[in-house]
């Protein structure tokens, strides 16, 4: 099991599990690995990173395998972070959990399973990448996951963002996208989390607009909405010291 972690001896602390978006993986976090004083640890989902595979998978066994990751980390005061995909997989793990977490985040993800237009697209994506390979696939998708000219005004970003990318695999990627295709809409938990919860959108996320994100949160009882200014749908990576901020002011305020 690989998992980027950082921990320390203090049993008080909290403890972040990031999970990441697609076509990503737990790298896409390493800014939120300088917030101090909270245990973290940012996972590889199913498909993608130390988790690349050419065999298919369904959701359920992205939130399945990552849930038992989480619970061998052994710690305690667990708050549950996932962007978009991420989102889904933390979503459906909170239905099947509900008292494991101590809290949750949300960044730039929604509730709601693929309406029939977003299931065509899918099937569209699954097939370039299946047949033009993770290179132009991905160097087509990066560039919608940020705001807009975020690349070309940052290239370093678009370095790290690229890199990440292009080193998962065809197969992975399309089985995650089935994956995404598949799950069932968990709209419904959102009223039942009765945890405390942030929920983080860029300002500029085309994928998850603020407007939808604003519309998750109302949801969710006492949950803190937040939005990143010039962010798009990575503002963990984008923006991150306002993100680590904002997490930071989150945990601060938590009861203890
Ligand atoms: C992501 O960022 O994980 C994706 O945009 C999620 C999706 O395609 O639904």
């Amino acid at each position: 099991m690989e998992i980027l972690q950082k921990s320390f001896s203090d049993s008080n602390y909290f403890t972040i599990i990031f999970l990441h978006g697609f076509p990503y993986d737990s790298r896409m976090w390493k800014y939120q690995f300088d917030l101090g004083n909270v245990n973290l640890a940012a996972l590889d989902l199913l498909g993608a990173g130390s988790k690349k595979t050419e065999r298919l998978f369904s959701l359920e066994a992205m939130v399945d395998i990552a849930f038992s990751e989480i619970y061998s980390l052994g710690w305690k005061n667990i708050l549950l972070s996932g962007l978009s995909m991420g989102g889904y997989v933390a979503l459906r793990m909170l239905e099947k959990y509900p008292s494991f977490f101590r809290g949750a985040i949300f960044f730039d993800t929604r509730s709601e399973a693929d309406s029939n237009e977003v299931k065509i697209k899918r099937a569209q994506n699954i097939k370039l990448l299946l047949e033009n390979g993770i290179e132009k696939f991905v160097e087509n998708f990066v560039p919608l996951t940020v705001a807009p000219n975020a690349l070309e005004e940052n290239p370093s970003l678009k370095t790290e963002l690229l890199e990440i990318a292009k080193s998962q695999n065809a197969e992975g990627l399309a089985s995650q996208l089935l994956a995404m295709q598949g799950r069932t809409d968990t709209t419904h938990v959102l009223s039942e989390i009765s945890i405390p919860s942030l929920v983080v959108c860029g300002e500029l996320d085309s994928i998850t607009p603020p407007e939808s994100m604003k519309n998750f949160a109302s949801k969710i009882p006492n949950s803190l909405f937040e939005v990143v200014p010039k962010a798009g749908h990575m503002a963990p990576i984008e923006k991150p010291e306002i993100v680590n901020q904002i997490i930071n002011n989150f945990i601060n305020n938590l009861p203890k």
